[in-house]
């Protein structure tokens, strides 16, 4: 009988029955919705963020969301152009402060945005005083229309750090810094946050993007009103990136916070490669708005049962595993090559290896039209495996190690 593993995480000592909670969005727009979201076993909340309202008068575009569909799948990313909440300070405390009390037992964590040093320590106590149980800055919308506010600050140093400090003294709570990936080294910034005394990094806001142009009106979309803009990207598509940055984080060794992982993140293995990367909580927006609330009744479960299978009982055991394995490039070890292998039995003759090799690699594959099988010619196979990712049969094609100080490999020098 194996012992079943415990989902449950402390991030800045904060206990979270499971990792899983609602990034800041329309996803945690109101009292009602994160209620529902915690009944649905979600571990915690991150309100949709704050702002005052008499800094930021929000008024959102409209329409405000355009998907990107990548062939059959739909919704493989969102381009989305709105804003932080357009309702009241009074509003959003209150739902803040009746959450707090309905569901004691789960996280609730406040996302704030100032736009002035008051702004930043009001919003942070009346959190408080509410009685949320971490902060998170939002320094990283991509479509705030105000000049310095929003992924704007958090392109700069200074302003990271000084916020955060403004922050740090108007509260007691631990303070998550929400980082842009609008930015090359997203390191720097985080560790900006840090000077300012920030508890934990999160990542990512979205990434600013076309996502469609009308062909026919020239207008991009979403369409507003005749114009566009380059506005905040998420879902699946991004997944790579956000992971990207996870694993910088995570691998620097200075910085040394825990990580809130956010970026694509729909099913229990999206959730796990982040989780092996070095975030300790996870948070999700897009998945939910495709699937609604209930896609956490499987990350518990797929998750909970990878991890039971494995004897693996707590989450501390896999946290940051395959970033240890991540080098940089120059470190490759380049005496190991590889060779592709076809299997003859499972080739079905399409030449899709063919082509794709002859037109975009090193034109290693042998076709043989009349039998219509695929071969590999080993002098010239540089090991690059395209054959294998473009061949639509699961497993015809493998590779095989070969000794490179018999067989003068073209990869190396
Ligand atoms: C429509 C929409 C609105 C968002 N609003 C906010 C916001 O108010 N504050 C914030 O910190 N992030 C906001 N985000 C960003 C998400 O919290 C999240 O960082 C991003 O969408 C990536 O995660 P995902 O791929 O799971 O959606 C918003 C995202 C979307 C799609």
């Amino acid at each position: 009988m194996k012992t079943k593993a415990d989902l449950s995480i402390d991030f800045c000592g904060v206990r979270f029955e499971n990792p899983f909670c609602l990034s800041s969005s329309p996803v945690s727009n109101s009292a009602e919705m994160c209620a529902r979201a915690y009944d649905a076993g979600w571990g915690g909340i991150v309100f949709k963020t704050l702002g005052v309202e008499t800094s930021f008068k929000v008024v959102m575009p409209s329409p405000r969301l355009n998907a990107y569909n990548l062939g059959d799948k739909r919704f493989a990313g969102l381009q989305n152009a709105e804003q932080i909440s357009d309702r009241s300070v009074a509003d959003n405390i209150a739902d803040i402060a009746w959450l707090k009390k309905k569901h004691p037992d789960k996280v609730l964590i406040s996302s704030i945005m100032g736009y002035t040093d008051p702004d930043w320590a009001l919003l942070a106590k009346m959190s408080e005083d509410a009685g949320a149980d971490l902060l998170e800055l939002n320094f990283s919308c991509p479509q705030m229309a105000y000049k310095f506010s929003g992924y704007r600050v958090g392109q700069d140093f200074h302003a990271v750090e000084a916020y955060t400090e403004v922050v740090k003294k108007a509260s007691k709570l631990p303070v998550i810094a929400k980082m842009t990936p609008n930015i090359t080294d997203m390191v720097k910034v985080a560790m900006a946050a840090k000077a300012g005394g920030a508890d934990a990094i999160s990542a990512i806001n979205t990434i600013r993007a076309i996502s469609d142009i009308n062909i026919d009106t020239f207008i991009p979309l979403p369409n507003i009103h005749g114009h566009s803009a380059a506005t905040g990207f998420s879902g699946p598509m991004v997944k790579p990136v956000a992971m990207r940055f996870i694993s910088d984080l995570y691998n620097a060794k200075e910085l040394g916070l825990p990580i809130s992982g956010i970026g694509g993140i729909e099913t229990w293995v999206d959730a796990l490669h982040f989780l092996l990367l070095g975030a300790t909580n996870l948070q999700v927006t897009t998945g939910i708005m495709r699937y609604g609330y209930r896609i956490v009744e499987d990350m518990i479960e797929g998750l909970t049962d990878y991890m039971t299978d494995r004897n693996i009982i707590s989450l501390s055991e896999i946290i940051g595993k395959a970033s240890q394995k991540l080098v940089d490039p120059s470190e490759f070890n380049t005496r190991y090559q590889v060779v592709s292998v076809i299997d003859d039995t499972k080739c079905i003759g399409c030449g899709q290896c063919y082509i794709s090799c002859h037109d975009g690699a090193n034109q290693a594959i042998v076709f043989d039209s009349l039998e219509r099988k695929a071969s590999v010619d080993e002098t010239r196979c540089v090991g690059c495996l395209l054959c294998k990712h473009v061949c639509p049969v699961w497993d015809c094609v493998t590779s095989k190690e070969v000794d490179t100080s018999v067989v003068k490999h073209a990869a190396i020098f």
